[in-house]
């Protein structure tokens, strides 16, 4: 077996997956970059890192959840942190009820519950084999205060929040799951609704407890804490700034 240890971080190919990845290969750990569309930049960021490979793959497809794993595990033997990262959402005020209908809430439901869930199933067996795996699953503070970018995302990360306390309660003791809750955080996720973005960092900076919005460093420095706090399961640790408090 590989001594180093190893990190499979869905939805690597950008924003705070890919600092947590590269906060994992800083500490030594080998990583496996996933992405399911942007094959290109998840391959640059591989070659970037010292022991690293790139799996293309769609979280909610169960079969390449498995596949994703399984490549893992053939490229370095072992599987020791998992960290579910990989999410969309749908930029929808919350008081739009009509643009919200049946498709919306099953395409976020499909990534960013399911997805979790397939990419949990498929590497937890991996993990035990370790006898001291880790899983940290990116929700958001939406999950649990009435905010967020739609109704279906933040019901979405509510729901991410409590398959943390359920998988927490039940894979021990070879497995710790815990989730990581991100407040505002400078990434490409704000892309496409720029006035999303302007809007909420101002109003961010002027009314937190730490003034500013989140950089994807500080919420890899808190995946990658948790991911190695052996005493630690089932728990949501907001990184937000103090956003929950106000
Ligand atoms: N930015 C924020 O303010 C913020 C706040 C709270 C929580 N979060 C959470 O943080 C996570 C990362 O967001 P980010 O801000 O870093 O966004 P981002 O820069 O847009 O990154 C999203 C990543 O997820 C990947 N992805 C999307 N759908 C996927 C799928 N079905 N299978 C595999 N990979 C998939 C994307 O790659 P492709 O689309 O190319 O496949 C990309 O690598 C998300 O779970 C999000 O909900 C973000």
């Amino acid at each position: 077996m590989n001594d180093a240890r190893v990190a499979l971080i869905t939805g690597s190919s950008s924003g705070i997956g890919a600092a947590v990845a590269r906060r994992m290969a800083e500490a030594g750990m080998c990583v496996v970059i996933n992405s399911a569309t942007s094959v290109e930049a998840g391959e640059k960021l591989a070659a970037e890192l010292p022991r690293a490979i790139y799996v293309q793959g769609d979280v909610s497809d169960p079969a390449d959840a498995r596949r994703v794993v399984e490549a893992t595990v053939e490229e370095f033997g072992r599987l020791d942190v998992l960290v579910n990262n990989a999410g969309l959402t749908r930029f929808i005020p919350l008081d739009d009820t009509e643009a919200v209908d049946e498709s919306v809430w099953r395409e976020i439901f499909d990534v960013n519950v399911i997805g979790t869930w397939h990419m949990m199933k498929a590497a937890q067996p991996h993990l035990k084999a370790t006898g001291s795996g880790s899983i940290v699953n990116i929700s958001s503070v939406s999950g649990s205060r009435a905010m967020g970018s739609s109704i279906p995302y933040a019901v979405s990360k509510a729901a991410v929040d409590h398959l943390t306390r359920l998988c927490g309660a039940t894979f021990g003791p070879e497995v710790r799951v815990n989730a990581v809750a991100p407040g505002l955080v400078d990434t490409p996720w704000y892309d496409e609704a720029p006035e999303v973005w302007e809007g909420s960092r101002d109003w961010i900076t002027a009314n937190t407890p730490l003034c500013r919005v989140g950089s994807p460093e500080d919420v890899a420095e808190a995946v990658f804490g948790l991911a190695h706090a052996a005493y630690t399961t089932g728990s949501v640790l907001m990184v937000d700034g103090g956003r929950h408090l106000v």
